[in-house]
């Protein structure tokens, strides 16, 4: 950063220095000379600005400031004022007049700066300098010129003067005035005032001439007059009469000098402008050179005898000030070469530079930056490495978290099974002694409902932990949400009793139905109740208040005690995992109510606690069932009281659940249980032998003894010592031999991929365990029932079993391969049932069994039904006689086909197609 710094402090010196260096026009050293013409509409005025100019331009470091006055004495003051505030280092000036220009004049050389008058002069001597011809001298020399004439003796003479109260008019009528007193013969006889242009003299000169006065010389104090009074004079026809002399003597067509030529003016007295020597002058000065106050430029009369020569010079000295001025613009590009060259030059060395210091600033970046890279490589390895190994350590925690995990469910699980027994084990004492001993009772109600706790708490646990994993699925179903609260407010209402502890369950509708995964809710209720009845004392007051909010779509479950309550500040941690109120001194495991929270929010719904007198917990669901997705949505029968367990409950006896098969025999079903559990398998068989032919298998030869019992049901764990309870029952699945048997998986897995791998292995049931014995009594008699009706239905409808889509794809396949094999043989009264086991490479007892299972019946009343029903239909549609129907569906004899068919149908062949 401070590299970079530098580097941009460095970029801008150079830019700056470069800046400078390229201002070629620096004030600096420049000499500024201010410059008040008086006026510049004649040539004389313009000769004296080019040669003034040409020699500024000779010295670069003048800058040369040129007013105009333009004839205007308050313009001019102006101008000087204007100059003066700029703090010109000279000022040159040619005034208009004197007087007026004076004070200004003043003014500057007060201030300081050096003023040089030019041509003209102001009153006194506040000046630094005056540069211009003696313009007495320029008076005497017109006179003289006069004089030397001598064309008469009496000379006279008209003076035409210049601007009143201007230096030259008046000294140049001294001068003339001087000499021609001097002489007799010589007189001024008129004089007219004029302000140097022709214009301003004409009209006089006119009337003048017509006055009769008689004139041999006019003296002009310039050249303009001089030339427009000779005009005058030659338009009234005398201008050979009278000779004009001027005043200025300049080069060019309309100079006086070319007039002279011309024979329009005698002669012309030079009058050098001063020009040049005025900015030689202002250089001296302010070069602080010795130089005159006065400095008088010669000047010299022109006349016949020297205009040729004269005009010879001027043109000599214009060739020279052509040349001048060309070698000054050659000098001036050369200049401007040499400045844009040395722009160029600075340019390309500012640039250099800049090319050379980034180069080292990129060549220290670099250096910087692989510096910078190597101690990044180095940490990132470091990082790596320590990555790597909290990464190992994680995994490691992992592991040890997972195996503790494991182990810990695992155990869970297996705890399962022994409370299952004890539980079941209660449930015969029961049985047994319901009458006899209330002691053994009171003992065994204890066992009972301690056993029920250990139960709910691994279940809490397991629950907890399969909440972590997120491995619950809601399964929500129809419900009439008081016959669910009642369910579970009668598990309590004994302890009430017990405890006199008034409790109740309050609904404002008891019609409302509403969609609650059943499992789930039944353990929020039982949670939320067991704390209640928990922290409530004796004689307190317990209420489950049902609200059906008919305004919104919303309902609310309120469970409110008068316990201890809970402290205010503790109400928004109640949720949380492993939460304990400070106030709470009894055993807890602190997950029951974060459970309750996680299953109700399941249920899109909220839960919330209220502490003020009491505990009250406030559950908000939604009616309906647009808040679940419709995998969750399940139907489930009507509640009915499934509390089976609980032996006080006097309802319920196996009588309740005992459902009559039609046409049941008193043959026993045959039951095949697969279980390594010897305990449990054991307890099952004392339990159902009664009513089943029980078979044992520890899981080892399960397959086998399916396929030589062929039960009719059988009783399958998961957790068995070869293959797995879901493979058995596959396997028993996909053989055309056992394919039709009910399976019932009994696990102690109850998660839903554990429930969808036994529904895919083709279980027909899958009960979780601790199972309720009596719901086990209840789901085997309900599957053999079920059974019993497809027969039932079957052997009714033999003829159009093909289009019974209810059986399983092996079962469908079987049928249509016997019914085919069948069809065909149906006329052929030798093929055996031998053949036909043959034919669908099975043995005669298993498709006997098979036939027997899946329809009811045995396999030739299964052909003989099918010859029967295709008679029949022959009966109703076709003209054969009875004999050829009865051949031809493969009856022995006619006879033996009548009293099979009035067997099956109540009347004799020829009686049905009668009555047909
Ligand atoms: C030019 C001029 C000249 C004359 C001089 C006097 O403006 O009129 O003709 O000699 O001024 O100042």
């Amino acid at each position: 950063m401070r590299l970079k710094r530098c580097f941009l402090l460095l970029l801008n010196i150079f830019l700056v220095i470069f800046f400078l260096s390229c201002d070629r026009n620096k004030s600096k050293n420049k000499i500024n000379i201010g410059f008040s013409q008086a006026m510049s509409n004649d040539d004389w005025r313009r000769s004296m600005n080019n040669s003034m100019k040409l020699q500024a331009s000779m010295n670069p470091e003048i800058n040369l400031i040129f007013r105009d006055a333009n004839y205007d004495v308050l313009t001019q003051i102006k101008h000087i004022n204007e100059l003066i505030a700029d703090s010109v280092d000279v000022l040159i000036l040619s005034p208009i007049k004197s007087k007026p220009i004076t004070a200004a004049v003043y003014k500057a050389f007060k201030a300081g700066i050096p003023v040089l008058l030019v041509d003209r002069k102001v009153e006194g001597q506040q000046y630094t300098a005056y540069i211009g011809a003696d313009n007495i001298e320029i008076g005497r020399n017109a006179a003289k010129e006069i004089i030397s004439s001598n064309i008469n003796d009496s000379i006279r003479i008209i003076e035409i003067k210049g601007l009143a109260g201007s230096s030259p008019a008046k000294e140049r009528s001294i001068g003339l005035k001087q000499i021609v007193d001097q002489h007799n013969t010589a007189k001024i006889v008129a004089s007219i005032e004029g302000n140097w242009e022709k214009e301003s003299i004409q009209s006089k000169f006119i009337q003048l001439l017509k006055s009769d006065i008689k004139v041999d010389y006019v003296f002009a104090h310039n050249d303009r007059m001089a030339i427009g009074a000779w005009e005058v004079a030659r338009d009234l026809g005398i201008e050979n009469e009278i000779n004009f002399i001027g005043v200025d003597g300049l080069n060019g067509t309309n100079g006086g000098i070319q007039a002279v030529k011309n024979g329009v003016l005698k002669a012309t007295i030079f009058y050098p402008t001063g020009g040049d020597e005025a900015i030689k002058l202002a250089l001296k000065i302010l070069n602080k050179e010795s130089f005159a106050n006065n400095n008088i430029l010669s000047t010299t009369v022109i006349n016949k005898l020297n205009a040729d020569i004269m005009t010879a010079q001027f043109e000599k000295i214009n060739d020279q000030q052509v040349k001048l001025e060309e070698q000054i613009d050659a000098v001036k590009k050369q200049e401007e070469l040499y400045y844009s060259q040395n722009n160029l030059l600075k340019i390309t060395i500012t640039l250099l530079l800049i090319v050379l210091s980034l180069a080292i600033y990129s060549i220290y970046s670099i250096i910087a930056i692989r510096k910078r890279n190597r101690q990044l490589v180095i940490n990132n390895n470091k990082i790596t490495v320590q990555r790597n190994q909290i990464e190992k350590i994680a995994e490691e925690v992992k592991i040890s978290n997972e195996a503790k995990m494991n182990f810990f469910t695992g155990l869970s699980h297996e705890f399962k099974t022994p409370i299952t027994l004890i539980l079941s084990s209660i449930e015969s004492i029961t049985d047994f002694n319901k009458e006899k001993s209330s002691k053994i009772m009171n003992e065994v109600e204890l066992i009972y409902n301690n056993s029920n706790r250990l139960l709910r708490l691994i279940n809490q646990l397991l629950d907890f932990r399969k909440i972590e994993d997120r491995k619950f699925n809601i399964k929500a179903s129809q419900t009439n949400l008081l016959s669910f609260s009642k369910i579970i407010y009668k598990d309590f209402e004994r302890e009430a009793k017990k405890r006199n502890i008034d409790f109740s369950l309050i609904s404002n509708n008891e019609l409302l139905d509403i969609f609650i995964d059943r499992n789930l809710m039944d353990k929020v209720y039982f949670n939320l109740l067991s704390n209640a009845f928990k922290f409530t004392p004796d004689n307190g007051k317990i209420e489950i208040t049902l609200e059906d909010d008919s305004l919104s779509n919303n309902i609310e479950i309120r469970f409110k005690d008068s316990g201890i309550g809970i402290p205010s500040e503790e109400m928004n941690e109640v949720f949380q995992a492993f939460f304990k109120g400070s106030n709470n001194r009894k055993k807890s495991s602190g997950i029951g109510l974060h459970l309750s929270k996680e299953f109700v929010e399941m249920h899109k719904g909220t839960i919330q606690a209220k502490s003020h007198q009491g505990t009250e917990f406030i559950i908000t669901l939604f009616k309906g069932k647009a808040h679940f997705d419709e995998t969750e949505i399940i139907a489930e029968q009507d509640l009915i009281d499934t509390n089976i367990l609980d032996f006080t409950s006097e309802n319920l006896t196996d009588e309740n659940y005992f459902i009559q098969a039609p046409g049941k025999n008193n043959e026993k079903h045959s039951l095949l249980i697969i279980e390594d559990n010897k305990d449990l398998s054991q307890f099952l068989k004392n339990k159902l032998q009664l009513e089943y032919d029980i078979h044992l298998s520890d899981g080892t030869d399960a397959i086998e003894m399916a396929y030589e019992i062929v039960p009719d049901i059988i009783l399958c764990d998961i957790n068995l010592p070869d293959k797995d309870g879901f493979e058995i029952c596959e396997i028993l699945k996909q053989d055309l031999r056992t394919s039709h048997i009910p399976t019932i998986i009994l696990t102690a897995f109850g998660d839903k991929e554990s429930y969808l791998k036994g529904l895919e292995s083709g279980a027909d049931l899958y009960l979780t365990k601790p199972f309720s014995y009596s719901i086990l009594v209840q789901s085997i008699k309900s599957l053999l029932y079920n059974r019993a009706n497809l027969r039932y239905y079957y052997t009714s409808n033999i003829h159009k079993i093909e289009e019974i889509n209810s059986f399983g794809n092996i079962e469908q396949k079987f049928i249509h391969k016997l019914n085919s094999l069948v069809n065909n043989n149906v006329g052929n009264s030798e093929y055996s049932v031998e053949n036909l086991a043959k034919d669908l490479l099975i043995s005669r007892v298993q498709l006997y069994r098979k036939i027997k299972a899946i329809m009811g019946i045995s396999i030739s009343d299964y052909i003989s039904n099918i010859r029967l029903e295709k008679a029949k239909l022959m009966l109703e549609t076709d003209s054969l006689t009875i004999a050829e129907i009865a051949y031809s569906n493969g009856f022995s004899s006619p006879n033996y086909f009548s009293t099979a068919f009035k067997n099956k149908y109540g009347m004799s062949p020829a009686a049905f197609r009668k009555s047909f």
